[in-house]
Formats: structure tokens, C-alpha cells, sequence
């Protein structure tokens, strides 16, 4: 009897390991998972059973029991573990396998791994994969780069494996290098700018106009079925339904106000600051969960300063429009920090094709993303989706509430940082002229910094 060779290999058996490659099993692919941990090689056989899966803890016999070209997917902690993993691997692999990272790795020690094992003719993928444990088991987007005629070999199991929107798999070939990681780090970037922002609507909702737990989760199920549809508008309202089984309370309100990160949204903002690209949405983002872990510190500053009246006069309504106008803000800035990082580091991005695969088991899925997609249809080299016609004309009527809202946080007291960025981005996004003049005019008082002029060419300086 000959033995099976396994179509697709996955070193990693967390859950969402294991969730992955039942999804992959599932879709008629055969597949065998490594773990040094007994338990979670024996929970995959179990929960495989009836499917064509193995799991082990010998990774010489993962190996062995895979086809050729080996397709072998990592899904261990970004850093060090990856290297690890790869290193221990690399000995006894083959000319033309194929590594593909799934973790959130940085993108630099991507380039460094490709360049590694390209010198042993081993390709190596850098894939993102969003959408948490649910997505990797029915349906995750997911983000690869690397050698375009490698990733032949693993396009039919990720398209399989993927969610689908209208028959469509979210899944295609990013770029080459790092550019799925890149794209995957953005994706998060946005992901935090929208938890923020939805934290926001839900403070200035439940601080200014008191709405209750209740009347939070009817709102935001209206929400989502109207055009901030979306998976974070979606598990929001699921979020405020749900009851503690500790306590009698609602659990939202006994969950700790301190937010955690693993990284990627600093990432997003580094990087976006080295091209030169403004996302502040995402950057007030990661800023407010480092203020949220100043717990002590705030509440010491709460009983000094008080925290005076909250009431706010914005309607529920305008709270609707200014979270609507900007999500789209957060959006517009992603994809321009994805175009620049496109030219910066060769990636040829298609910025229809990113918002394509994210239409669907992405966190940062939504309506709004195929009005994305169209508008890069229209116009691939479309520089910022602020000036994308269709979406101006989306965003024209939005702006009169967003400023309400923001205008009655800052009365109010409710910090609306997410909000008032985007709003603030906007307007100076819109501004033919900015103070800059100024500034320029003092870097050039102090240091001689020289100035360029409205009227004539050249580089200026004054003898101030
Ligand atoms: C996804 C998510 C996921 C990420 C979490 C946590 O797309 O499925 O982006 O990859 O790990 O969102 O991120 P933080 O711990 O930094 O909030």
C-alpha cells in the first residue's frame, strides 16, 4: 500500500492552526499539522476525524508525508518563533518547496527570511490572514507575497480555503517580497482606527446622550444594516447583549478600560511616518491605547480635574454620519500609505485587487469596501479616495454632523480623538492653502532652513 502524501503541511496547531487546517481539509485537500504539543496534535485528530488529516509531533515525518513541492504554512507567534521554526525545517527540505508565514510578521524580517532561503531555492511567502479564529476555520482574507509563479502551487488551497464574496475568493497574490505582511500591517492599522472610532461613538452615546446597554445594541444592529455595515459594527452590537456569568451585569461594562496591542498598528504609523504618509486616524488610535493604560494616572487626574458634565446636544443620527465619514477617512488613509509603500518598496500593489479580498473575513470588512474597490476601478492610480468623485459626493453631506459631533465632544469633555483626526485631516486635506507658509518662514528665521516661494522658482533664505 503506498502511502498518502499530504497536499498542504501546517506547523502550529493553536486554534487558529487547527481552525485552518480543518478549513483546508474540509475543502478537499489533504493535510498533516506539527506541534511539539501532544495535546493539540491529539485535539486535531480528533476534531479531524472523518477528514483527511494527520497531525504529529515528529517533523521528520511531516516531511516525509508531504507531496511535492512541500506547501508548509507557519502559523506561530510573529518574532523570533518563526525563524525557529524555519530553521529547524530548512535541513531537510527540498529545491521548490514553499514556506508561507501566516503570522503578523513585521515585514522587514520578511525580506530578510525571502532573501535567506531564495539563496537555497526555497520559496518563502509572507501571508497575513485576518479574520480571528471563526475566519480561519470558515472562510479567512488572505493577504500572501512572494514569487508569483510559486504561488501557483499554493493558489488553488488558498482560494479554496478563503472567504468568498459573490463567488469571489478573498484571496489573491499581493505583491512580491513582503508586501502581503505590508498589506496585512495596514490592514490592522485601519482595524485599529475603526475599533476606535466605533470606542467613541459608543462613549459620546452612552456618556452625552445616555443611551443604555439596551438601546447601544439596537443602535448599532440598525447600524449594520444600513451603510456602516460591517463586521466591527456587527460583533458591536453582539458585544452589548451579552450578559457577564460572573455577575449579573452587562460584561461590557466589567471589562477592564485598559486596551492591549501586539504591534501592528505602531507598526502602520512608523512606517507611515518614514514615507511621509499622514494616517493620523490610526495614529490618535494607537496613542489612545496607551492613554487607556495610564488607568492609575487617569483616575488620579479625574480627581483633581473632575469629569465635569458629559452631556452632549449631537443626536444619534449625526453620531451615524460622523462614524460613517470617518471610516471612510481611515480607508483613504490606509490605501495612501499602501500606494506609497508600493513605490517605495517595489511591491506593485493593486489597490482594487487589496479592497477586493477584503470585502470579505477580514476584520475591517464592510459595505463600504466594494465603493473602494469601484473607485480604484474607475481609476487604479488613484492617488486618495478623497478625490474619487463618487466619494466626494458620499462624503460632501457628512461633513456639517461629523463637526457637530466633535464640536459637542470637545464641549462635553468626551475625548473624540479618532473622530476629531479624521475631521481634522479632512479639512486640511481640503485646503488649498495651509499655515505652512508660517512655518516655513520661522525654520528659516532660527536655522536658515531656506523657503520656496508661491511667485518664482528656487530655494530662498532671509537675513531675518
Ligand atoms: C486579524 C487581526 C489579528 C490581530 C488582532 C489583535 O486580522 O485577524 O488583525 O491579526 O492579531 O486584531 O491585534 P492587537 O492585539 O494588536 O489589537
Amino acid at each position: 500500500m503506498t502511502e498518502i502524501k499530504y497536499d498542504f503541511g501546517l506547523v502550529g496547531l493553536g486554534v487558529m492552526g487547527r481552525n485552518f487546517i480543518l478549513n483546508v481539509a474540509d475543502n478537499n485537500f489533504s493535510a498533516i499539522g506539527l506541534d511539539l504539543d501532544t495535546e493539540k496534535v491529539e485535539s486535531l485528530l480528533t476534531e479531524g476525524e472523518g477528514r483527511v488529516v494527520h497531525a504529529t509531533q515528529d517533523k521528520l515525518e511531516f516531511i516525509e508525508k508531504l507531496a511535492p513541492p512541500r506547501k508548509i504554512m507557519l502559523l506561530v507567534p510573529a518574532g523570533k518563533p518563526v525563524d525557529a521554526v524555519i530553521n529547524d525545517l530548512k535541513p531537510h527540505l527540498s529545491e521548490g518547496d514553499i514556506i508561507i508565514d501566516g503570522g503578523n510578521s513585521f515585514y522587514t524580517d520578511t525580506n530578510r527570511r525571502f532573501e535567506e532561503l531564495s539563496r537555497d531555492n526555497i520559496h518563502f511567502f509572507g501571508a497575513g490572514v485576518s479574520g480571528g479564529a471563526k475566519g480561519a476555520r470558515k472562510g479567512p482574507s488572505i493577504m500572501p507575497g512572494g514569487d508569483k509563479e510559486a504561488y501557483q502551487h499554493i493558489k488553488p488551497i488558498f482560494e479554496a480555503a478563503s472567504a468568498k464574496v459573490n463567488g469571489e475568493p478573498c484571496v489573491a497574490h499581493l505583491g512580491n517580497g513582503s508586501a502581503g505582511n505590508y498589506v496585512k500591517m495596514v490592514h490592522n492599522g485601519i482595524e485599529y482606527g475603526m475599533m476606535q472610532l466605533i470606542a467613541e461613538a459608543y462613549d459620546l452615546m452612552k456618556r452625552g446622550l445616555g443611551l443604555s446597554n439596551d438601546q447601544l445594541q439596537e443602535t448599532f444592529t440598525q447600524w449594520n444594516a444600513g451603510r456602516l455595515q460591517s463586521f466591527l459594527i456587527e460583533i458591536t452590537s453582539e458585544i452589548f447583549a451579552q450578559k457577564d456569568t460572573l455577575t449579573s451585569a452587562d460584561l461590557v461594562d466589567v471589562i477592564l478600560d485598559k486596551g492591549k496591542q501586539k504591534g501592528t498598528g505602531k507598526w502602520t504609523s512608523q512606517n507611515a511616518m518614514d514615507l511621509g504618509i499622514p494616517i493620523p486616524t490610526v495614529d490618535v488610535s494607537v496613542s489612545m491605547r496607551e492613554i487607556s493604560s495610564l488607568k492609575g494616572m487617569r483616575e488620579e487626574a479625574e480627581s483633581i480635574y473632575g469629569a465635569g458634565s458629559t452631556n452632549s446636544d449631537a443626536t444619534v443620527e449625526q453620531v451615524e454620519e460622523a462614524l460613517y465619514f470617518n471610516f471612510i477617512m481611515a480607508y483613504a488613509q490606509g490605501m495612501q500609505q499602501l500606494a506609497a509603500a508600493s513605490e517605495e518598496y517595489g511591491y506593485e500593489l493593486d489597490l482594487e485587487v487589496i479592497s477586493k479580498i477584503w470585502r470579505g473575513g477580514c476584520i475591517i470588512r464592510s459595505g463600504l469596501l466594494e465603493k473602494m474597490r469601484k473607485a480604484f476601478s474607475r481609476n487604479a492610480k488613484l492617488q486618495n479616495l478623497l478625490l474619487d468623485g463618487e466619494f466626494a459626493d458620499e462624503i460632501k453631506p457628512l461633513v456639517g454632523s461629523t463637526s457637530k459631533v466633535v464640536s459637542s465632544g470637545l464641549n462635553a469633555g468626551i475625548p473624540l480623538s479618532a473622530m476629531s483626526a479624521g475631521l481634522n485631516y479632512f479639512n486640511a486635506f481640503k485646503s488649498g492653502r495651509l499655515p505652512m507658509n508660517l512655518v516655513q518662514a520661522q525654520r528659516d528665521h532660527f536655522g536658515s532652513h531656506t523657503y520656496e516661494r508661491t511667485d518664482r522658482e528656487g530655494i530662498f533664505h532671509t537675513e531675518w
